[in-house]
Parts: structure tokens; C-alpha cells; sequence
């Protein structure tokens, strides 16, 4: 950064578009109850998920990713060309380098935008959205990609069947620029606690514990989850941070047209959602269509809440993201 931009103010920014992509194959309770021993009852009762969508095997992380941000980019008006940065969150990216990031700004043409990952379990997007938005403000990007995709089931042990039931494939994109009028982030707040990290992990396959044989056997390379630990922790770390940003910008509770929260668990969100003050009319839900989607998450459900005419102009949204990291975040942003 050069002296003339260090005295530039500080920018406000906005999320100015949304986008999302799903793969068309259904994962239902019903075949689920086919390969582990489970029901569909067990699974909504204790989820809410009925169903998710599942990647074809030759289908990556960016595969998702493309059409997800060719939507957000052509709701902006944005042409690739003109993006400053793409920014992609996610844990089961194309590849562990390159990052899927500059593998989605290759697929989207020309560009001068720099490229990088963010790794940051389900808390993904809003991960990414803060690091775009930082970079907006001052000064440094004017127009951020930002990309939350997952295929968390290419690492699910689908003989595990309290893991198996919970992950979908899916990616969702936002356009970030500058400016205070409308779409305004009001506030964004993250947080994370490592000495929790083992709760939810893929023990296999990065330097700690190279695949191996012996490793392969023993299934580290799947998803390891200690759910209720997950559960218990997500719910209050979900309010405490929706408080944080809450108390920050002066809004209650009882003001947020439409809550956006992690799909993660139907009893989360009711929870998160009670100890706000929110009415479940005001709790947007897709869980039952898609299951956890990890970082895709939020910005799926913004996607579709907006196209279901759920947000309008001046309304008060909060999303709320919880996951592996641990990690959590809160955004509030007047639409
Ligand atoms: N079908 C039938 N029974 C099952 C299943 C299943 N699919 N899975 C577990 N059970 C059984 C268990 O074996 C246990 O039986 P037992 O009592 O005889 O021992 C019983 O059901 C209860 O199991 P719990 O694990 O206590 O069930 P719980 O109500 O906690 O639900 C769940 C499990 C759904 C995983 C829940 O804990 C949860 O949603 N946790 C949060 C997950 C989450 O939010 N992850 C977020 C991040 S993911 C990421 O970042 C990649």
C-alpha cells in the first residue's frame, strides 16, 4: 500500500449479489436406510434433513463453484475481467494446492484478480466475507468474489452413520464492493477456539498423518465428529456471537427480519434462534432439502431467501455460522 492510500478512509461495504449452485443427484433418508443402520424418522427427528444432494464422483469442488459465481457475478452486473479478488472457502477444495480459488479464476477468463483459499470448516464464507470486506475497506480491492463450496461428502465414511446422514454438496457466492447505501455489512464478528479442534476433524492426509496403507484401513481419512460436544458448543457459540454483533450496531433481536443460520442441525437453529428472541416465521431453514452443506451453507440459504422474496429492501439480516476449528462468525447487513 502505497503513502496516498494510507490516508484513504476507512470504506463501508456491501454484499451486493448472491448466487448458489447444487448437484442434481438426491441423497434421501430412504436410501440412506439402505446403506447404515438408520431410519428416516431417526434423521429428521434428531436433524431435521430429509435430503441432500450428492456430487457426481467425477465432479470437484470448482465444478459447483463456477456456476455458483457466473450467478453472483451476472446479478452485479460484474464481469469477471473487472474482479480484483476471488476468495474461496472451503475444506474439500479441488485440490490441497493449487488452491480452488485460482482454479475458479482460470474457469471464470481472463482476470486480474489475485486468488486464495480460506480454510475455516462451516464458518467458511463468512470467513471469506470478512477478508474481502477488510480489503474493500481499505482500499486495497474494489470488487471481491467470494465462494463458499464444500463437497464434504468425498471425505464422509458412509459406514459411519453419525456422520453419514448429515453432509450435502453445494456451493454459494457473493459479490463484495464498496459503498454505504444499500446491502450495507452493519457488522461482522468471528471467532475460533483451537483447543477444541479435535471435535471436529479429518485426521488424515495433511503433514500430521500422510495416507497410508495402515491409515487407509483405520478410516482417518473420513470425517471424525464427536456430535454432541459439536452441538453443545455450536449453539452457544452461535449466540454469543450474534449477541456480539447485535450489541454492536444497537439492533435486538426482536429487529432481524430473517435469520440465516449454518444449516447444521434443525434443534441448533430452534435453539440459537429461541435465545435471540427470533420466531421461528423469521428462522430461514433449507436443511431439510440439503442437509449441512458446511461453508455453502449461508450463502445457499441467502441465495434462496432472496429468491423467495424473503429479504426486501431495509431489511435486517444476521447470518450465523458455526464450525470445525472450532470456528464461529456473525454478519448483520441491511438489505
Ligand atoms: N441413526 C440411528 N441412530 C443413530 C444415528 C443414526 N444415523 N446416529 C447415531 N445414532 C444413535 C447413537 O448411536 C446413540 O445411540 P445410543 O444412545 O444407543 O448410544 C443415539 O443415536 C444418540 O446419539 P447422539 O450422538 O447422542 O445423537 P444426537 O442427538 O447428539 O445427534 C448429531 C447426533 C445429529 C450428530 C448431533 O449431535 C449434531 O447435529 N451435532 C452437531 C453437528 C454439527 O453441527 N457439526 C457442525 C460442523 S461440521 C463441519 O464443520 C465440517
Amino acid at each position: 500500500m502505497n503513502n496516498e492510500e494510507k490516508k484513504l478512509p476507512v470504506r463501508d461495504v456491501r454484499l451486493v449479489s448472491t448466487g448458489s449452485f447444487v448437484p442434481s443427484r438426491v441423497l434421501t433418508n430412504q436410501d440412506l436406510e439402505k446403506m447404515v443402520d438408520t431410519s428416516d424418522e431417526w434423521i429428521l427427528t434428531r436433524t431435521g434433513i430429509k435430503e441432500r444432494r450428492i456430487a457426481e464422483p467425477n465432479q470437484a469442488a470448482s465444478d459447483l463453484a463456477e456456476p455458483a459465481a457466473r450467478r453472483a457475478l451476472q446479478r452485479a452486473g460484474i464481469d469477471p475481467k473487472d474482479l480484483d479478488a476471488i476468495i474461496v472457502a472451503s475444506v474439500t477444495g479441488d485440490h490441497w494446492f493449487p488452491s480452488t480459488a485460482c482454479l475458479l479464476q482460470a474457469r471464470l477468463g481472463p482476470s486480474k484478480a489475485f486468488c486464495f483459499d480460506v480454510m475455516a470448516g462451516c464458518s467458511g464464507f463468512l470467513y471469506a466475507c470478512q477478508t474481502a470486506r477488510g480489503l474493500i475497506a481499505s482500499h486495497v480491492a474494489e470488487t471481491i468474489l467470494v465462494v463458499g463450496v464444500e463437497m464434504l461428502t468425498k471425505i464422509t465414511d458412509w459406514q459411519d452413520r453419525q456422520t453419514c446422514i448429515l453432509f450435502g454438496d453445494a456451493a454459494g457466492a457473493a459479490v463484495l464492493r464498496p459503498g454505504d447505501e444499500k446491502h450495507r455489512i452493519l457488522g461482522l464478528y468471528l471467532g475460533a477456539d483451537g483447543t477444541n479442534a479435535g471435535l471436529i476433524e479429518q485426521p488424515a492426509g495433511g503433514s500430521r498423518l500422510p495416507i497410508t496403507p495402515e491409515v487407509l484401513e483405520q478410516r482417518q481419512q473420513y470425517i471424525h465428529m464427536k456430535g454432541n460436544e459439536v452441538f453443545r458448543l455450536g449453539v452457544r457459540g452461535m449466540e454469543v456471537v450474534c449477541r456480539t454483533v447485535l450489541q454492536s450496531t444497537g439492533i435486538s433481536g426482536e429487529e432481524i427480519t430473517l435469520l440465516i443460520p449454518h444449516q447444521a442441525n434443525m434443534r441448533i437453529i430452534e435453539a440459537t434462534a429461541k435465545r435471540l428472541n427470533i420466531p421461528p416465521e423469521r428462522v430461514y431453514c433449507n436443511i431439510h432439502k440439503y442437509g449441512n452443506t458446511s461453508s455453502a451453507s449461508v450463502p445457499l440459504a441467502f441465495d434462496e431467501a432472496l429468491a423467495e422474496g424473503r429479504v426486501r429492501e431495509g431489511d435486517l439480516v444476521l447470518m450465523v455460522v458455526f464450525g470445525a476449528g472450532l470456528t464461529w462468525g456473525a454478519s448483520l447487513i441491511r438489505w
